[in-house]
């Protein structure tokens, strides 16, 4: 083992930004609720749609299981930066693509907030 601070390895970087979105779907009336039962589907389904027509090929976006806090879904988190969002429209999502993935800036009015 070397005794430097220098990694041995870079660790390969292969998205700009990874989106994770959950796609956890509980029956109606379900006490935790779930994204699924928000109206989730349409949602990623525009996003993973943005990606692909917009060619963000530095973008990653995978299906989540349950993200932990059912009763803010629809909820997505996207990583390196840690940001969680809860887009409720077609439009919140257009705001994601346009100005976190491609411009760098995260949407404040869409990231979700937890109150105790
Ligand atoms: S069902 Fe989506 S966070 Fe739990």
């Amino acid at each position: 083992m070397s005794e430097s601070a220098e990694p041995e390895f870079e660790l390969p970087r292969l998205y700009r930004h990874h989106a994770f979105a959950c796609y956890t779907q509980r029956p109606p009336g379900h006490p935790r609720g779930s994204c699924g039962a928000a109206g989730a589907q349409p949602l990623w389904d525009r996003l993973g749609k943005a990606i692909e027509t917009e060619r963000l090929s530095d973008i990653g976006f995978t299906a989540a299981g349950c993200l932990g806090f059912c009763s803010a879904g629809p909820l997505m988190v996207v990583y390196p930066d840690g940001v969680w969002y809860r887009p409720t429209t077609a439009q919140d999502i257009d705001e994601i693509v346009e100005q976190h993935f491609k411009q760098g800036k995260r949407v404040d009015r869409l990231v979700m907030v937890l109150t105790r």
